[in-house]
């Protein structure tokens, strides 16, 4: 061992740990990514020549061991309460008058807090270095998670001594918050989903919290999760007297707490914040669903105490509701774009924030069976953002609530109706049905799609119904006068539209690729097409081994693309897209320079510091490919911990390995 690989390893850990807090905790890099990675990069040579300086805080071992086969569970060292709820300023005077009650006092001061929609979590420090996180579980008794929180790049694996100071050094101590999926995040892993054949999540929460219970770090830290902390004891005390103070203070030790808090000298002072929030919170990125009100005096805390559930010095407002309890009038089957029939409930119209609802999706069978629901039940639904309202829970059951069944014939054709062997889906088998058209010429013109404005519903109804239109292709040949004779289409509606339709030729071709509707071709898989194949014709001309070449694109994935391209009806629609002049070719031309220009690369098993995206991305930024499986026009295959049988295949055809360092060599070479 040699002090000055020491002294090396100690102050890249420094260096890194500072640019994870710029990057992760602010939101606020001082270097680009690749600087960033050489460094890791760095770190992790010098930590493998030197195995006997390896500490499990170090910033490379964020993601490591094997799987758990279970969670421990670990009693928490003071219960982890949850808030009670007020729903209108009175309630919430309430509140403050009841506090200043109990402390004597004629004003009290209070911290208003975004509540975040996630889970919370206990995270441990001893001696300065992350120990435990541990969920709440039943408040008393929680999870233990360590190897999960580990992964969340936010969480610091480590606090060093000058920033313990402020707390008084101590040996232990505690912090809580919240763990939360952003709203891109989200998106991004439930369109891998969809893409991959799983069921999505229902909301951020749900995935945060899926997420949290996954027994592999190595998917958790594919999920990035973030954490927000707001509370810390140290030996089961809170210090420093003022919840604002401690806030501060977190945020000084290096801990991501929310910027979005206000100490509020008055009760109108709080007000304000509380109303400030409630349009300003879809702006955010991540969910809140109300604000959380406490005492700043934390020396009140103890005086005021807990109920059995909730602290009496802390309230959560909640924002008037996204949720909202109806009664199901009927349940029935609406067949989609691809035939999938899905239960849709028929409600009793009820105002959920300002919108009036009447349907929620059921989603399937097997949701229906989770929920119990039947017709005739009163039923807790929520809406949240441009999502289809859903149903939450049942309420209360009607005494005479009707099962509902899946049709045996389509509800709209009166074709039959087919669930595939392990799939939940009931499927319409017609594809001439007309629900299918409609539903196909709504999703074409979809804003992530070809994204002409003005052809909605109403609309769609009409051009399939007066059999203007039996496919995409036809709303090329529309004309302005077969548009103005529509109902309520004015003569400037049909010019606009148009027009609309006009400029969606100009769509790129990944629009285009997602566009057509091909089963589990997401938006993110259009995309990677596009950029593989660069023209929709060589997509269609397509090989099951060329397919599985595309990054992301598994076995059903290929199969559902061939299948579109071997149906005689889908050519004759691409033949009339051709013809009406939309865009079968790529624009931008793929990169063809960078030092790894014209090189195909293969990535199997775990990357000992960068996730699969990482990688693909530094790839191609030099210019470089990354395929989904090895052939002999594979160049080079990057080989992380627990490869697959890629590796086995890159053996036999001799294709050459890197591993992570080699491969970086290669991009700084
Ligand atoms: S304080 C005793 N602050 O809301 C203190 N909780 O409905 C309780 N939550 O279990 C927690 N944002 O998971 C607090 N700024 C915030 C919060 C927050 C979200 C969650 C937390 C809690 C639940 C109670």
């Amino acid at each position: 061992m040699s002090k000055s690989a020491e002294r090396e390893i100690t102050k890249l850990r420094d260096q890194i740990r500072h640019h994870e807090y710029r990057y992760y905790v602010l939101n606020d890099p001082e270097i680009s990514d690749y600087e960033f990675d050489q460094l890791v990069h760095r770190l992790q040579e010098l930590e493998r020549a030197n195995p006997e300086l390896l500490t499990p805080d170090s910033p490379t071992q964020r993601v490591g061991g094997q799987p758990a086969e279970e969670f421990p569970k670990v009693r928490h060292s003071a219960p982890m309460l949850s808030l009670d709820n007020t729903y209108s300023v009175d309630e919430l005077r309430e509140f403050d008058r009841r506090v200043r009650d109990l402390a004597g006092r004629e004003k009290v001061e209070y911290v208003g807090e975004l509540k975040l929609d996630g889970l919370s979590m206990a995270l441990t420090y001893e001696n300065g270095v992350l120990a435990r996180g541990v969920t709440r579980g039943d408040g008393t008794t929680g999870e233990d998670v360590t190897s999960n929180v580990r992964t969340i790049r936010s969480v610091p694996l480590r606090i060093d001594a000058k920033k313990l100071e402020v707390i008084g050094s101590p040996r232990v101590f505690e912090v809580r918050g919240e763990v939360i999926m952003t709203r891109p995040a989200f998106e991004n892993l439930n369109a891998q989903r969809e893409a991959a054949g799983e069921p999505k999540f229902a909301n951020p929460r749900n995935a945060a919290a899926g997420s949290m219970r996954q027994l592999d770090p190595r998917i958790v830290a594919e999920r990035r999760l973030d954490i927000f902390l707001y509370y810390l004891t140290v030996n089961g005390r809170v210090p420093l007297g003022e919840h604002a103070k401690v806030l501060d203070t977190l945020s000084k030790m290096g801990f991501k707490v929310n910027p979005h808090r206000r100490l509020c000298r008055s009760f109108d002072g709080l007000m304000e914040f509380i109303q400030e929030w409630e349009p300003k919170r879809e702006s955010l990125d991540y969910e809140i669903d109300g604000i959380v009100v406490k005492v700043n005096d934390a020396r009140l805390w103890e005086e005021l105490g807990t109920t059995a559930k909730s602290p009496r010095w802390a309230v959560a407002f909640k924002y008037p509701a996204t949720q909202a309890t109806t009664k199901v009038v009927d349940i029935r089957a609406q067949v989609g774009r691809t035939g999938t029939l899905t239960p849709v409930a028929d409600l009793e119209p009820v105002d959920v924030g300002g919108v009036t609802v009447s349907h929620a999706t059921l989603h399937n069978m097997d949701e229906i069976e989770r929920l119990g629901v039947k017709i005739g039940d009163t039923v807790l639904i929520q809406r949240a953002g441009e999502v289809i309202p859903q149903v939450v829970k049942v309420m209360k059951q009607a005494p005479d609530g009707r099962e509902f069944r899946m049709p045996k014939k389509c509800p709209v054709c009166g074709g039959d109706v087919h669930r595939s062997e392990g799939e939940v889906a009931y499927r319409c088998v017609n594809a001439a049905c007309p629900a299918r058209l409609k539903e196909s010429l709504l999703y074409f013109a979809g804003r992530r799609a070809m994204n002409i404005d003005g052809l909605g519903d109403k609309l769609v109804d009409q051009l399939v119904g007066k059999g203007l239109v039996h496919d995409a292709a036809d709303l090329y040949s529309l004309t302005h006068e077969q548009l103005a004779d529509l109902e309520r289409m004015g003569d400037k509606s049909a010019q606009n539209l148009v027009e609309e339709i006009e400029n969606s030729k100009k769509a790129e071709l990944a629009r285009l690729i997602f566009a057509l509707g091909i089963r589990f071709v997401g938006e993110r898989t259009g995309q990677l097409l596009a950029d593989h194949f660069g023209s929709l014709d060589k997509l269609a001309k397509a090989t099951e081994e060329e397919l599985l070449q595309v990054e992301e694109v598994g076995p059903r994935v290929a199969e559902a693309i061939l299948e579109f391209f071997r149906e005689k009806r889908n050519l004759a629609v691409i033949a009339k897209l051709r013809k009406a002049g939309l865009q079968f070719e790529q624009k931008k031309a793929r990169k063809a320079e960078g030092k790894l220009a014209g090189k195909q690369f293969v990535l199997t098993g775990t990357l000992p510091t960068y996730s699969r995206d990482e990688a693909t991305r530094l790839i191609e930024e030099a210019g470089g490919r990354v395929v989904g499986s090895v052939s002999k026009k594979t160049d080079y295959v990057v080989v992380g911990a627990d490869p697959g049988s890629k590796l086995d295949k890159a053996h036999s055809l001799g294709v050459k390995t890197l591993d992570e360092a080699e491969l970086l060599e290669l991009l700084a070479g």
